[in-house]
């Protein structure tokens, strides 16, 4: 009897066992990508898990080197049902931004920010669908940047401010071995920061600290398996907790932005613009038409998070190269030094209007871009519809990879493309020149909407700290590493240095 009844319960247990293996067999078959013709390579993929094993999502770069010389330079991959396509070297990465604009201009849709209020109805602009509301804000976004004529200062006089008491507080340094790091990114996120809340905190502000350590742990939170596990099979999401858990500190960083934002709108004067948000809310004021075009609460508190976000670290991480190549290769620096003794002189503070007789300031700048190469993996854009790429069929709804290093660094465009060499930016005579694989703002209809401000920020920070300062190595300390350390950002790991006025 007893043996009966285990036989019958082992028999159930075999048939559902038998059911599930069939009907989880059946749905990875349905959800699995059909077999175009022309699709790009790509490693052999699994049963759910498609090509994830084979990627060490840790330190994905040498996976993907691997992948490379295997496949070529378009390649594919599939993380778990969602077809990825990378794109590698300049020519192919070009005609994907460039000559077929509108058909890679879309983005992914991004599950894992859900818990942040990202979603069908509020997706700012970085992570926005390629559509006519992520149209209407980037074009508002820009002109206000452009126009920052309200207010009372020119955005050029607020970089240049700014700079200003970047130089005072590292002179307070008084010559002795320090980090960089937390000044130059708080000069930093304070031009950003005064552009869109109006706000800027004074350095060693216990607030800043904070906020900054917040935005560095969002950053290795998106990193490594789980979140790349989430990003595909989004129904993990629904486990209550998991992602306030694993993404705490982006939501603080959300939450922090939004306090902001509050505390504006309380003392808000439609007539009077005092910065980003402000412009905004006028906007929004103007009622139903506005609220069309992507003019509304939620949205504002994603495109001036997207701009504290997108603004902040890049440049001060180019920046941080910048110093960090100037210890590594002296004579350079005193080329540079040169330059802006001959240019500018010692007196008086620099401006946008000098750099364009300081081609060798202007080259170093955007060497140490190219080499920085901060966004290694440019952000992941979309398929908007199907196409073709150097003769490969890409359906509508893949996942692009554009790989901006092998741009940036592609053998076949770059002299020296491992080496810091400040020439690849000058003709024989000694002027500046840009080719164009230089791409470190990505291109196209999605490429970075804050150029013009980092390009300032960047000539004007660096000339200045340039002009009153001799960056040296500290005798205690080691050469610093040359190598960066990705997470997402690709930054230098960090390093000491001394500010010998001069
Ligand atoms: C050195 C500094 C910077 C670098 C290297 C950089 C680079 C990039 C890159 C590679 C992208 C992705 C483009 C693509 O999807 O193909 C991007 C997008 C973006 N960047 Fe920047 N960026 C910098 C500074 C800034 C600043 C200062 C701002 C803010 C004013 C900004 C705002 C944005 C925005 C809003 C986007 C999203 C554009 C869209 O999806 O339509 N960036 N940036
Ligand atoms: C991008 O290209 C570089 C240089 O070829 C390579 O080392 C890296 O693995 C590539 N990354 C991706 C994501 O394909
Ligand atoms: C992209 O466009 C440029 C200029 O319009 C053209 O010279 C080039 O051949 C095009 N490239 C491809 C691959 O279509
Ligand atoms: C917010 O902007 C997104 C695009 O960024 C748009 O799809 C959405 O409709 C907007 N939401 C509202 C409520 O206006
Ligand atoms: C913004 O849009 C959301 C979703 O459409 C809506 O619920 C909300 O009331 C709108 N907010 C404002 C201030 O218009």
């Amino acid at each position: 009897m007893t043996l009966l009844l285990w036989l019958s319960s082992w028999s159930n247990i075999s048939v559902l066992g038998v059911f599930l293996t069939v009907f989880t067999v059946l749905v990875d078959f349905m959800k699995r990508r059909k077999k175009w013709s022309c699709y790009p390579p790509g490693p052999v993929s699994l049963p759910f898990v498609g090509t994830m094993p084979y990627v060490n999502y840790n330190n994905p770069i040498l996976s993907f080197e691997k992948f490379r010389k295997k496949f070529g330079n378009v390649f594919s991959l599939q993380n778990c049902w969602t077809n990825v396509v990378v794109l590698n070297g300049y020519n192919t990465v070009k005609e994907a931004l460039v000559n077929k604009s509108e058909d890679f201009a879309d983005r992914p849709y991004m599950p894992i920010y859900e818990h942040l209020g990202y979603g069908h109805k509020s997706e700012g602009i970085v992570l926005a669908k390629y559509g006519h509301v992520w149209k209407e804000l980037r074009k508002f976004t820009l002109i206000t940047l452009r126009n920052f004529g309200m207010g009372k200062k020119s955005l050029e006089e607020r970089v240049t401010e700014e700079a200003g008491f970047l130089c005072s507080a590292i002179s307070s340094e008084g010559g002795r071995p320090f980090d960089l790091h937390l000044l130059v990114n708080n000069a930093v996120s304070n031009v950003i920061c005064t552009i869109t809340y109006g706000e800027r905190f004074e350095y060693g502000d216990e607030t800043f600290k904070k906020l900054l350590t917040l935005f560095e742990n969002s950053l290795n939170e998106e990193i490594g398996l789980l979140p790349e596990l989430l990003q595909v099979v989004p129904i993990l999401l629904r486990i209550p907790g998991l992602p306030q858990m694993i993404f705490r500190c982006q939501k603080e960083y959300i939450d922090f932005t939004e306090m902001l934002i509050e505390k504006h709108k309380e003392t808000w004067n439609p007539a009077y613009t005092r910065d980003f948000t402000d412009a905004f809310l006028k906007e929004m004021a103007k009622g139903n038409e506005a609220e069309v075009n992507g003019f509304n609460r939620t949205n504002l508190s994603f495109v001036t998070s997207d701009l504290l976000a997108a603004g902040s670290q890049t440049t001060s991480t180019t920046l941080r190269w910048a110093f960090l190549f100037m210890l590594l290769y002296p004579e350079i620096q005193s080329k540079v030094h040169k330059e802006i003794d001959k240019v500018i002189g010692r007196n008086r503070p620099p401006t946008m209007a000098d750099q364009a007789n300081m081609p060798y300031t202007n080259a170093v700048i955007h060497e140490v871009q190219r080499c920085g190469d901060i966004i290694p993996m440019g952000l992941p854009h979309m398929t908007y519809r199907d196409t073709k790429l150097q003769g490969f069929f890409i359906p509508k709804g893949t996942t692009i990879i554009t790989n901006l290093t092998s741009v940036l660094k592609d053998e076949t465009v770059w002299k020296k493309p491992n080496e810091f060499y400040p020439e690849h930016f000058l003709n024989e005579n000694g002027e500046f020149v840009r080719p164009e694989a230089f791409l470190p703002f990505s291109a196209g209809r999605r490429a970075c909407l804050g150029e013009q401000l980092a390009k300032m920020e960047l000539f004007i920070f660096f000339t200045t700290l340039m002009q009153k300062f001799t960056f040296v190595i500290p005798e205690d300390q080691p050469r610093p590493r040359e190598d960066g350390h990705f997470a997402f950002i690709n930054s230098p790991h960090p390093y000491q240095l001394q500010a010998v006025p001069r």
